[in-house]
């Protein structure tokens, strides 16, 4: 191995291919999709048209954008082998596993879309459009209730909620779903959009890439923060708290959860805008508890270690107190981010080079194979 050879671990900072989709300015704190600022498409736009904008590469007319939500609507009901496979889970398994699973299984119902480097938006429509009812149909099972009829008349956002809490939100409450939605949609490429970007570079089928990508999501390092986010506040209870235990976490080097983050030397904005979301809803549930905390959180965080929040920071407080469970959070981001994990497979299809990299092997090369009786 020659002695140049340097490991970059995690790959840091390696560029590894070219992408339109989506580009993150770290140090200034900016996120683009597809030229698009997220602060504009987070204060203007839809979900709908953040997932059109990210398979289509522009922003939809008013046609396209009905004839979009009329697809994903029609979508919304799964097919029978898939229900059928919902019904058979442990009401116990995390819902993580239980989305991985059916993500796979629904390729059993689509075989003329899992053929290998099968390009097609449909693929990512149907999937985009299943996963609220999957995570619905499920949520309901562990709950012993019958599945719900999937609702044409509502919004994406609107249908989510619908589906996990068998109720109608209200203005306020799915404009801040949407909003997490467009802003989890994409970034680059995190380890699950790479995740499935390397499996459809071997030309396997969108399905098997997105099941890749939800199985990498699930990490805590990456998808699951949020969660974690939340144990902690529970944790602390008061804001008198956060200080002392804060310290004390941090002086057993623990990792304080929605901290930090690979690309971004300041806030990410998705945390700015999240913040001022948790502060409206909290607003209106007239209930500022765990704004309170995180804000005094993020106050000791930066003081101690000079970190800013990330996306995950805030996202948690906000679907708590419209009354999702917690272990739901992360596969609300797979709700979102399958836009643009569907939208890299499609992109790594169109230009494709098998992703390969190479380890420095750092073990012995020398040994002599002796017998299974003589080894000690
Ligand atoms: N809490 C405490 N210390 C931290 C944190 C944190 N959240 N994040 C980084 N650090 C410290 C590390 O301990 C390390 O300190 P050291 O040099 O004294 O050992 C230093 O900052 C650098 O940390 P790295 O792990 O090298 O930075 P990396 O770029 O690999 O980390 C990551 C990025 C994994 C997100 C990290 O910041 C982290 O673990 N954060 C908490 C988990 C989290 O919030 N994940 C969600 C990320 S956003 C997303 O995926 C959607």
């Amino acid at each position: 191995m020659p002695e140049t050879e340097v490991v970059q671990r995690g790959l840091e900072d390696v560029v590894a291919l070219e992408s339109r989709i989506c580009f993150i300015d770290g140090r200034q704190g900016r996120l683009i999709y597809r030229g698009y600022d997220i602060r504009e498409l987070a204060e203007h736009s839809s979900f709908e048209e953040v997932a059109y904008l990210m398979w289509y590469g522009r922003l939809p007319t008013r046609a396209q954008l009905a004839e979009l939500q009329n697809l994903l609507v029609s979508l919304r009901v799964l097919p029978k082998p898939v229900v059928e496979l919902i019904e058979r889970i442990p009401p116990e398994s995390n819902p993580m596993e239980v989305l991985r699973t059916v993500v796979s299984a629904m390729a059993l119902s689509e075989p003329g879309e899992t053929k290998p480097g099968a390009s097609s938006i449909s693929g990512a429509l149907r999937l985009t459009a299943a996963l609220p009812t999957i995570l619905g149909q499920f949520h309901r099972r562990r709950a012993h209730l019958p599945p719900l009829a999937p609702r044409p008349d509502l919004s994406h956002a609107g249908y989510l909620l619908y589906a996990l809490l068998n109720r109608e939100g209200t203005e306020l409450e799915v404009r801040a779903l949407d909003v997490a939605l467009i802003l989890h949609a994409d970034h680059e490429l995190n380890a699950s959009t790479f995740a499935a970007r390397i499996t459809a570079s071997t030309l396997s089928d969108l399905y098997s890439a997105i099941t890749s990508a939800i199985g990498t999501l699930k990490g805590p390092l990456h998808g699951g923060a949020n969660e974690q986010v939340m144990k902690l506040l529970d944790e602390i209870g008061t804001v008198d708290r956060v200080e002392a235990i804060t310290q004390a976490k941090l002086a057993k080097h623990e990792r304080i959860m929605g901290f930090g983050h690979r690309v971004y030397k300041v806030e990410d904005p998705r945390a700015t805008i999240l913040r001022r979301w948790s502060h409206k809803v909290g607003e209106a549930k007239q209930d500022l508890h765990y704004y309170d905390l995180l804000v005094r959180l993020q106050e000791v965080v930066h003081r101690e270690k000079n970190l800013y929040p990330n996306v995950d920071l805030f996202s948690g407080s906000i679907y708590t107190q419209l009354g999702i469970p917690h272990d739901l959070f992360t596969p609300i981001f797979a709700v979102s981010r399958i836009t643009g994990w569907t939208a890299h497979v499609l992109e790594e299809y169109d230009d494709l080079r098998l992703i390969r990299p190479k380890a420095l092997y750092v073990g012995p090369t020398d040994l002599t194979y002796t017998e299974i009786g003589t080894r000690s």
